[in-house]
């Protein structure tokens, strides 16, 4: 047999080739082989087997794992990656006390960035987008979701899709769209809006005929949308044929979680203040809880998702960064899961199935992403590390070595001496 590339000397190999999601205690089942070679043709997984068997392969191209870990390529199921400017000066009205929701209040946070997103060119705001992505796939991601949402008027927020579609075109990482026109009530639409989210409703015609977008996502939050709109706008997305997320439960316990498990949500998202009820219900559900730690720690909050209680309730959970300009500024899901060690007090194993298998999931690819076996895309990572334990471990930094995506090495750390 003779493929194009021929992994060796893997020390570790996570293949996560679980059915998924993954709920509850299987989480923390995590099948580790030793001392592997994974053999890679016409950009897909072509064979898996032991290091000391992998001679009979003839290989254009060897790459020597040199004993360490080797996992799928990291799913990325929660950002808002095309977005104008930035938000640094918020920083310092956080340390004042300024609570997030009244920043966006006043017209900063989210809206400050409407401004600016805006303002930007197409082509300004597709270059800064495939920069993030580039990082992203620099620290191991090989597939990422993008919402919308920094336009919230009908032209900037098909410009935003639009990006986001060229940049899954022009980059070599695979992307997931979402549509998430109702992430904020401009100021046009102060006093109504329920008028808002028609506009925003309208859209969905446009966006399904150009197919902009897999999912419709929305803000249940305190001065933002209620459970009540939420559930009406939501209703008309999937009437449309659009799966949905929810934005739930992330400052106030709204009961955006329970929301999430009936509307058959692919994804209820953050969670941070979920109820006993909504983490009962999402237990006894096929709905993800996404759970974004970074964002409790960006935003200076004592208070973690109950991610911990999620899964020994039985839920399935990914994990992600919620990478975007005002409440998670970091495209290094590597520090996430650190987080997500320290203060969701997952273990490593349950961890690894949150940004790879359920985190695929959470995004509709669960077929395809999230996984090594035999015939899905060559989605590979090589860490500078000899075990899976180390990654959240040793935090901030990155330890990806070497990023293969449909075969293909994107990265190559190199290092000064
Ligand atoms: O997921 N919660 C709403 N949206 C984002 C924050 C967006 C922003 O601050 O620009 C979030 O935290
Ligand atoms: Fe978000």
């Amino acid at each position: 047999m003779s493929v194009d590339t021929l992994i060796t000397n893997i020390g570790q190999l996570l293949t996560m080739d679980k059915k998924g999601p993954v709920k509850g205690s299987a989480m923390n089942e995590l099948p580790v082989l030793e001392n592997q070679a994974i053999g890679i043709k016409d950009g897909k997984i072509e064979w898996i087997g032991a290091s000391k068997d992998a001679g009979d392969l003839k290989a254009e191209k060897k790459i020597d794992a040199g004993g360490k870990l080797v996992t799928p390529g990291l799913v990325e199921a929660h950002t808002h990656l095309v977005f104008g400017g930035s938000r640094e000066e918020e920083m310092a009205l956080k340390q004042q006390g300024i609570p997030y929701l009244e920043i966006l209040k006043r017209g900063g946070g989210i809206l400050a960035t409407v401004n600016a997103t805006r303002k930007a060119s197409f082509e300004e705001l597709l270059k800064k987008a495939l920069f993030h992505l580039d990082r992203m796939a620099m620290h191991g991601i090989t597939t990422v979701e993008a919402k919308s949402g920094y336009g919230l008027d009908k032209e900037t927020e098909l410009k935003q899709l639009r990006i986001a579609k060229a940049a899954g075109e022009q980059h070599p990482l695979d992307l997931v769209s979402t549509f998430l026109g109702a992430h904020a009530i401009p100021p046009e639409y102060k006093q109504d809006p329920e008028a808002f989210l028609d506009q925003m409703s309208e859209l969905f015609e446009a966006i399904k005929a150009e197919n902009l977008a897999a999912f419709v996502d929305i803000f249940t939050e305190t001065g933002v949308f209620s459970v009540e709109q939420s559930r009406r706008y939501l209703q008309k997305a999937k009437d449309k044929g659009f799966g949905v997320k929810i934005h739930a439960d992330e400052i106030d316990p709204l009961g955006g979680t329970e929301l999430a498990v009936e509307m058959g949500a692919i994804s209820g998202d953050h969670l941070a203040v979920a109820s006993d009820a909504g983490i009962k219900a999402l237990a006894a559900s096929d709905t993800v809880g996404v759970i974004l730690p970074g964002t409790s720690f960006y935003l200076g909050k004592d208070m973690y998702s109950r991610a911990r209680g999620m899964v020994d309730a039985g839920a399935a959970v990914a994990i992600s960064t919620d990478f975007n300009p005002g409440s998670s500024v970091t495209e290094n899901l590597q520090l996430i899961m650190s987080i997500a060690a320290l203060k969701l007090k997952l273990s490593p194993a349950e961890i690894w199935h949150a940004v790879t298998v359920n985190a695929a999931h959470a995004i509709g690819k669960g077929d395809v992403a999230g996984s090594i076996a035999r015939g899905r895309k060559a989605d590979v990572v090589i860490w500078d590390a000899a075990n899976y334990m180390y990654i959240p471990y040793h935090y901030g930094v990155n330890h990806a070595k070497t990023v293969i995506k449909n075969g293909v090495v994107l990265y190559e750390r190199q290092m000064i001496r």
